[in-house]
């Protein structure tokens, strides 16, 4: 099974928003349409479908990296959850959580993350982690989470990421699930945000410049 994701080429320029319906409130603020959300189900399903085999028969614990995993998340739980329903002879019993990362303030020059609410990391003892995120970006912060995350030794740990960026500056870390491979632009939508907006949308769209200038974070300004 290949670890690469659906490749979107670089100069790809996806679907026209008049295609697809988008919420009047972004309209102006996105400049097409990458993945469809009816593409990210069916590459969900697919790679549901290859966790659930190498799993076989062995509970999983999902550990989703919020904000921007969720919905992913929650998807690839309904599908995996319709396999076990389905599957007489596999089944993978699950068991959920939730991690937020927090980077170190004031501490730019390390890039260190911290690890703030689900249950105590010492519960992964032992078990089958599978982390559920939504992006990796230049993959250093996936890499100082799995170090984390080994402190407590898990039996095994895996990553499935719906995206991984085509950077230059990655570190070369490519998740174990992976659903698209996508320009080096930036996303929003099927909740990746910018600065908190555009969670509510339901497919993966590249922001234009309207966008980014709209919800730009203010400088506070006494
Ligand atoms: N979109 C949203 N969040 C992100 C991105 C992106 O393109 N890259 C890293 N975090
Ligand atoms: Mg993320």
């Amino acid at each position: 099974m290949s670890k690469d994701g659906i490749k979107i080429a670089d100069d790809y320029t996806g679907y026209a928003l008049s295609h697809f319906c988008v919420p009047r409130h972004y309209e102006d603020d996105l400049e097409n349409v990458l993945i469809p959300w009816g593409l990210i189900q069916d590459r969900t399903e697919r790679l549901a479908r290859d966790i659930f085999l190498d799993i076989r028969d062995e509970p999983l614990t999902a550990l989703c990296v919020l904000k921007g995993g969720y919905r992913f998340y929650t998807d690839l739980l309904d599908k995996l959850t319709t396999l076990n329903r389905f599957h007489a002879s596999v089944s993978v019993q699950l068991h959920v959580d939730f991690i937020r990362l927090k980077s170190y303030e004031n501490d730019d020059s390390t890039g260190d993350i911290r690890v703030i609410g689900g249950d105590n990391l010492s519960n992964l003892r032992g078990q089958n982690v599978l982390v559920v995120e939504d992006i990796i970006d230049t993959g250093r912060t996936m890499s100082r989470l799995l170090a984390i995350l080994q402190k407590h030794e898990p039996k095994s740990v895996k990553v499935a990421s719906l995206l991984v960026k085509r950077r230059p500056d990655s570190t070369g870390y490519r998740p174990d699930y992976c659903g698209f491979e996508v320009p080096d632009k930036f996303v929003v939508g099927y909740a990746l945000d910018y600065n908190e907006y555009f969670r509510d949308l339901n497919h993966i769209c590249v922001i234009n410049d309207t966008g980014k200038a709209k919800y730009k974070i203010q400088q506070n300004s006494h």
